[in-house]
This record gives structure tokens, C-alpha cells and sequence, in this order.
């Protein structure tokens, strides 16, 4: 498994978790080290207790730079390094390629097949025309023949990782050729044997296509009913939630991925989608619908802030209470979290701002500095503030009761910003605000 990320590291300790012998090699020290010793470099439940065994039982080795070597002692390769946007939203290959590199010189040396499966995301055509060649000039073989190429794309979301690996909705499998295919088929069906989740056999473009397609869907899922949120908004007793669980029963439309709220965040679908769009136009075809996704979701959580306004009016001198600083509950990652943009904003309008977050507090404070006050629990956030958002629907907030917020704030002004509380009854106690909800 090249690459402990999010991806790397929960599908090699799936692996190992049922016997497989798996060795992850990572250009990072510092996340070898953790790893080795059983601590996840991220925050995901269960995780910990899983990895700590593998490593004990001796069934996951991690080692620092070690892909040549990693190569060597094993039969199949995961490719599951980071694939970052470049200024321009187009993605940066580097890793990538500084991967294929490494595995083509381990390949060289190897007498027996060797299958390599690309799980990093990467736009269509990269597994073809970039990976391919770098394989087979490093290794001065003939991949297809002498080797194996998959473009095997991975759907787990954070969070939720150890269950979206043990329980996958569908495998897809972009193969370079018959061979190549088998053998990463024999592999996923052993792993899941006797449940195995519907295969899908595509080309290698096809594969890495469908992995952007699935997360443009969803992404315009949240920013399509973020839209019908706004126009809530603007007409009396109109509510999103109402709206969105009739929509949801619809076979055709589903019930996820309906929850109205400060738009979608993390290290994929901001990036993904950026990346689908560069590589759509680098192809001639300037993709309108996934511009207008990406420009919908980046003024909604700029929502928070005109709701603070329309409670509070001018925001200079006024105490925000934030409540969820990750980008969705169950993780630490802030990357493109809603929170950023709120927070920036409110501090430019010269309001002061306490924080908390079950488990992004540290994380947080690497990006806001003293920039923002952290307390160390969710009541004590409350204390003394004029308004409160709701940034991250942890389970914890979903708990607090009107009186939470009446009893602790200096003025009860309340922003559920993901739709966890019942309007009514906190309607009655203070002035509320929602995405979503019609006065
Ligand atoms: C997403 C996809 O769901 C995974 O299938 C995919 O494998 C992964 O990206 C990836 O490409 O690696 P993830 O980013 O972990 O997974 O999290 P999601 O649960 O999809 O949530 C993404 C963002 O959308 C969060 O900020 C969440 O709050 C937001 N969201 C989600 C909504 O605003 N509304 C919803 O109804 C659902």
C-alpha cells in the first residue's frame, strides 16, 4: 500500500484484518512513526483498536520511502497517494507519478507478475497515458504482459471508512487487460467472500471517470437542495427538511445526500470537482453545471454570517459562539471545512469568536491561531455570547436543550446551520434562525 492516508491506511488494515499480509510504505517519518505505533495520523472511529492489532499480529508493516521494497515482498500494489488541486483547480500528479517511478524500479527487479492497482483519484486518462509509460520505461517491461495495471477507485467516505471498506456499495475495476482484471477480482473476491458487492469491469479511463462522476452527483445533490434551502428561505412556513424528506421518497431521487446546510467540505469533493471541471475544459467542454455546484456551495456558508446580521445587526464588538470546527462530524479534518470562511468573515466584520469541537480543537488551532478564543466544552463555548451557529452536526449539539443556549448566552441567538434542531420548540425560546426555513 503506497500512501497512509485516509484511503491507504483504512484499506490496508481492512486487509489485514482478514489475514492479508500488507506492507504500506509513506514519504512522511512522523506518519510511519504513529502508524507503527498503532495510533492513526486521523481521527476515525474504530480505527485504532483495528490498526494496533494488525500491527501487533505482525500483519501490517509500514516503512519510510519503502516502495521498492514494498514492491518486492508483496504480489499486488495499492496506489493510494495524495492527489492535491494545483492553483489553478487542475490536479497535481506528483505523488503519482514519484510512485510509478518507484514501482517501475522495483518491477525491474522482480522476476514473478506483479499486479499494481491505482486507488489514488486521478483524472481519466492518467492510468493510461501517465502511469502506463512511467510503469513500463522504469521497469523495461511489458505491462499486460510481464505485469498487471488496474484502476481500482475507492468510495469509502471519513468518518465511516472501516464500514464503507468491509461493506462497499460496488467495486469498480478498470482493467489494462484480461489478465490484470483477474487477479484483482480473484483478490476483492476472496476479501469479501461469501458477500461480494457487485463487481464493475470498465476500461482504466472509464474507472477513474466514474469515481469523479459519483462525487460530482453527490456534490450537486447537496448544492441542488442548498438551492431549494435559499428559496425557502425567502417564502413564510417553507421548510427544506420537509421538503427534502417528501423528495427523498421518490426511488428515482433517494434520501441522501438531501441535507440542506453550509455545503460540503472535506479533502474530496471541493478538490474532485475542481479537478473535474479543469480536466472537462482542458477537453473542450466547459462543464456549466458543475461551475454553478461549485459557486453555489462556495457562498453558502456565508449564510451564517447574513443570518448574525439579520439578528444581530452590525457585528463589530459581538461574541460568536461556534459550535463544530470539522468538516463533518466524526473526524478531525478541517480541510475545506465550512468553518474557515465563516470565521474569516466574521472577524473581518469585527466580531469575536469561541469556539469548540469534540475532537478538531487542535487542528483548529493550527489554522486560527489566536486569531479565535477555544473552549473546552460546548456549554462553556455558550457563555456570554450574542449568537451561536450550529458550523458541524456532531452528536453531542444534537443533545442541548433551549435552555443550554438561554441560561449560558448573553443574548440567545441561535443558527442551526445544519438543520439538527426542532424549530419549534426552540422558536419559543429564543430567536432562531435555519438554513432553510421559511419565517
Ligand atoms: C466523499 C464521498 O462521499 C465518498 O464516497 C468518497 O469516497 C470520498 O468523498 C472521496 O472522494 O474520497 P467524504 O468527503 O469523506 O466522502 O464525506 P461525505 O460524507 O461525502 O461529506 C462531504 C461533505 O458534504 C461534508 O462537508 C458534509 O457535511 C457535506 N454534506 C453531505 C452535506 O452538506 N449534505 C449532505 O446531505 C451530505
Amino acid at each position: 500500500m503506497i500512501g497512509v492516508g485516509y484511503v491507504g491506511l483504512c484499506t490496508a488494515v481492512g486487509f489485514a484484518s482478514k489475514g492479508y499480509s500488507v506492507t504500506a510504505s509513506d514519504s512522511a517519518t512522523e506518519k510511519v512513526a504513529k502508524v507503527l505505533d498503532g495510533i492513526p495520523p486521523f481521527h476515525e472511529p474504530g480505527l485504532q483498536e483495528m490498526l494496533k492489532k494488525s500491527i501487533r499480529n505482525g500483519l501490517l508493516q509500514c516503512l519510510v520511502n519503502g516502495t521498492e521494497e514494498a514492491v518486492l515482498k508483496t504480489d499486488i500494489t495499492f496506489v493510494a497517494v495524495g492527489t492535491p488541486s494545483k492553483p489553478d483547480g487542475s490536479i497535481d500528479l506528483q505523488f503519482v507519478e514519484a510512485a510509478a517511478h518507484d514501482i517501475g524500479k522495483a518491477i525491474k527487479q522482480k522476476n514473478e507478475y506483479h499486479l499494481i492497482a491505482v486507488k489514488s483519484t486521478v483524472i481519466p486518462g492518467t492510468t493510461q497515458n501517465i502511469i502506463k509509460p512511467i510503469l513500463e520505461n522504469e521497469s523495461g517491461k511489458k505491462c499486460g504482459q510481464d505485469f498487471g495495471l488496474c484502476m481500482n477507485p475507492e468510495f469509502l467516505r471519513q468518518g465511516s471508512a472501516l464500514a464503507d471498506t468491509s461493506n462497499p456499495d460496488r467495486i469498480v475495476m478498470g482493467g489494462n487487460d484480461k489478465k490484470s482484471t483477474a487477479t484483482i477480482e480473484n483478490l476483492y473476491k476472496n476479501f469479501y467472500a461469501p458477500k461480494v458487492p457487485p463487481i464493475i469491469r470498465t476500461s482504466l479511463t472509464t474507472a477513474e471517470l466514474i469515481k469523479y462522476a459519483s462525487n460530482a452527483m453527490l456534490a450537486t445533490k447537496i448544492s441542488s437542495i442548498n438551492t431549494i434551502a435559499n428559496i425557502c428561505e425567502k417564502i413564510p412556513g417553507a421548510d427544506v427538511k420537509a421538503v427534502a424528506e417528501a423528495m427523498g421518497l421518490d426511488k428515482r431521487i433517494g434520501p441522501l445526500f438531501l441535507d440542506a446546510g453550509l455545503g460540503y467540505g472535506g479533502s474530496c469533493f471541493p478538490k474532485d470537482i475542481k479537478a473535474l471541471i479543469a480536466c472537462s475544459k482542458a477537453f473542450g467542454y466547459t462543464p456549466e453545471l458543475l461551475e454553478s455546484v461549485e459557486a453555489i456551495n462556495k457562498t453558502q456558508p456565508l449564510k451564517a454570517v447574513q443570518f448574525c446580521r439579520e439578528l444581530l445587526g452590525n457585528l463589530e464588538g459581538k461574541h460568536i459562539a461556534i459550535l463544530g470546527l470539522a468538516f463533518k462530524p466524526d473526524t478531525d479534518d478541517m480541510r475545506e471545512a465550512r468553518v474557515v470562511p465563516i470565521v474569516n468573515q466574521l472577524l473581518k466584520e469585527g466580531a469575536s469568536v469561541t469556539a469548540y469541537d469534540p475532537i478538531a480543537m487542535p487542528v483548529a488551532k493550527t489554522i486560527f491561531q489566536s486569531k479565535i478564543q477555544y473552549a473546552p466544552s460546548a456549554i462553556n463555548c455558550l457563555k456570554n455570547t450574542d449568537c451561536c451557529i450550529i458550523v458541524t452536526e456532531w452528536a453531542e449539539f444534537k443533545k442541548l436543550t433551549p435552555e443550554d443556549f438561554t441560561k449560558n448566552m448573553k443574548q440567545p441567538n441561535l443558527i442551526d446551520g445544519r438543520r439538527i434542531y426542532n424549530p419549534e420548540t426552540f422558536r419559543k425560546k429564543m430567536k432562531f434562525a435555519a438554513i432553510g426555513l421559511g419565517n
